[in-house]
């Protein structure tokens, strides 16, 4: 069934593990997503980006999932990953998201509150729940000094302030994860993570998770990440092995004996997520 992602989160704050958000662009990985989940008995967050809503259809985008999550017994929740736009919050809102994302990080602090407050009056109107970011996630390119460290990643007093004037449900602070594909392994903060948890006692969103080696995904899942997301690491199963058929075969004209097997890795990947956020055995 469709859920709100606040039902999820408490979940897994009293549970102590990690609901895993995986990015879908289309059928076929909305499709692998819900089938990882429920082999796994785990919830599962499904979420769609700007470009994914651009690519496939708002209307495709929320049609599909509802699909999933209405003949699934995990619960599922959809969710708009990094708005930047106040009228896409509202569209999806009104298409039926269970979860929106603004992300202000880009703004100065006061327009980035001022953004984002505005967006939780909609959503909580609505019972919908906000992930908001503070903090600028360092690009897969940028190698950031230890001094440069305090320009990038979130400041735990300032996060205090952005969760308290907003309102916000969730946290997505900046500690070291790229989006993409790593260069070399990524050093992240965990004693800022801790401080930031401690400070403002909300669930923590990690961004960025591809690539993260597994055993600091469990630590920051200790630490309070409660929101692992996942993209990168999807795109790259399902396309390797698209490439894969096609090399095998490569007279091969049937989408379907191509993007399947895509299908069922990605299937395997988030699988293995999902084990790694201890969210198996938890619906
Ligand atoms: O935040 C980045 C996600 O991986 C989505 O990427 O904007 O290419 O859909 P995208
Ligand atoms: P990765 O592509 O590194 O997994 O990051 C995904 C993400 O943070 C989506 O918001
Ligand atoms: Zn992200
Ligand atoms: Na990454």
């Amino acid at each position: 069934s469709l859920v709100t992602i606040s039902e999820l989160l408490t979940r897994a704050e009293a549970g102590g593990y990690a609901v895993g958000a995986f990015n879908c662009n289309n059928m076929e990985i909305v499709q692998a997503i819900i089938s990882a989940a429920e082999v796994e008995r785990s919830p599962v967050i499904i979420q769609a980006s700007q470009g994914a809503i651009k690519y496939a259809g708002l209307g495709y985008i929320t049609s599909l999932v509802r699909e999933a999550a209405l003949f699934s017994e995990v619960p599922v929740a959809l969710h708009l990953d990094h708005g930047t736009d106040f009228q896409q919050v509202v569209n999806c809102l009104r298409s039926g998201f269970t979860s929106v994302m603004f992300d202000g990080s880009h703004l100065p602090l006061e327009e980035n509150i001022k953004m984002t407050r505005k967006v939780v009056e909609v959503a909580h109107a609505a019972g919908i729940a906000v992930e908001g970011e503070l903090g600028r996630l360092r690009g897969i390119e940028d190698e950031i000094s230890v001094s440069e460290r305090d320009a990038f990643f979130t400041d735990p007093q300032e996060a205090v302030t952005f969760v308290q004037e907003t309102g916000i449900d969730a946290l997505a602070p900046s500690i070291g994860t790229a989006h993409g594909r790593y260069r070399g392994k990524p050093e992240l903060d965990f004693e800022r993570l801790h401080r930031i948890r401690e400070l403002t006692g909300v669930p923590l969103v990690l961004h960025g998770s591809s690539g993260v080696p597994g055993e600091d995904i469990r630590r920051a899942i200790e630490l309070g990440v409660r929101k692992v997301n996942i993209d990168t690491d999807i795109r790259q199963a399902f396309v390797e092995e698209i490439r894969r058929v096609l090399a095998s075969d490569p007279d091969q004209i049937d989408p379907r004996k191509v993007l399947g097997p895509a299908r069922t890795r990605a299937t395997e990947v988030i699988r293995e997520k999902i084990r790694l956020f201890g969210s198996n055995g938890k619906a």
